[in-house]
């Protein structure tokens, strides 16, 4: 399906947003619906951290509930998960004026997503629709290096989530970062993460997916980004996220990212 969201990328911090305002179903401006929305989504901002990374809640009464989940990637310091947080429930009430399910991610100083919907989502896995980014700039080494490296790189990362016993739900139930080496001093960035309501064969799969996506029209550029509503997966040849980021000359080019469906 076709998606339009925003992308606002500032060259030397790899910050990245998407924002998709699905042409589902949609609702009257200042309707019980509206209201109801702008309750959930504020209150998020606080929830989420209090809650280690991941909170889902709902409010109203069929027909004007409104379902919302929030996450932010574990190690976050609370006050930048919710400012993260913060930034994309209003950047979803003041862009998606009457869509009654959208969604928001955004990696800046940490990582976070946020969802909500007319109807309940907790636990089902959801493959499409998907936002694929890709920086296509060229790799300053062989494709075999740099191949190698990558699928190392996301085969740890996927290990870990699998043998992680945490069974909560927290942000950190189903995320990992990693870094590989690669030739001539270069490192190779990676972050993954399911939402915790999945059963890990569910993150499994969602994290697969992506991989393999990722392989079959990334691999050979310098990053690329896939987005779910289930599951997250971005590598990069720079740091991702700006809390741990010094500007360098590999940052991410604004010109170059290409929007892939
Ligand atoms: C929703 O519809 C609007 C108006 O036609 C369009 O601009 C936008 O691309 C659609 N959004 C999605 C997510 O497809
Ligand atoms: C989160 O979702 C679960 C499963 O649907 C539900 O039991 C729980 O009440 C929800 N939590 C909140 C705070 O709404
Ligand atoms: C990204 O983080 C920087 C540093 O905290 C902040 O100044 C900037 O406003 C953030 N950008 C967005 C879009 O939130």
């Amino acid at each position: 399906m076709p998606l339009v969201f925003f992308w606002s990328v500032l060259t030397c911090t790899g910050l990245v947003s998407a924002l998709p305002c699905m042409n589902t179903s949609f609702f009257t401006p200042f309707s019980t619906y509206d209201t109801n929305r702008r309750l959930v989504l504020t209150s998020l901002a606080s929830n989420v951290p209090a809650h280690r990374g991941f909170y889902n809640a709902s409010i109203g009464q069929s027909p004007n509930k409104v379902y919302a989940t929030g996450m932010c990637i574990p190690g976050t310091e609370p006050e930048v998960c919710s400012a993260c947080i913060m930034s994309g429930s209003y950047a979803l009430i003041e862009n998606c004026l009457i869509h009654k399910e959208a969604s928001f991610w955004q990696s800046n100083r940490t990582h976070c997503m946020i969802r909500y919907s007319h109807t309940s989502f907790i636990g089902s896995l959801e493959l499409e629709p998907s936002i694929e980014v890709s920086n296509p700039m060229d790799l300053r080494m062989t494709a075999t290096d740099f191949s190698r490296a990558w699928k190392g790189l996301t085969l740890r990362m996927g290990q870990a989530i699998s043998s992680n016993k945490d069974t909560t739900w927290s942000g950190g139930r189903y995320y990992a970062a990693d870094v590989a080496a690669l030739p001539d001093s270069q490192t190779l960035y990676g972050l993954m993460q399911c939402t915790p309501d999945l059963s890990k064969a569910d993150c499994n799969l969602c994290l697969q997916e992506s991989v393999n996506f990722y392989q079959q029209f990334f691999l050979g550029q310098q990053g690329g980004i896939i987005m779910r509503l289930s599951c997250f997966l971005r590598t990069e040849l720079f740091k991702i996220l700006l809390q741990d980021t010094r500007c360098h000359n590999r940052c991410l080019n604004p010109q170059l990212l290409q929007h892939h469906l």
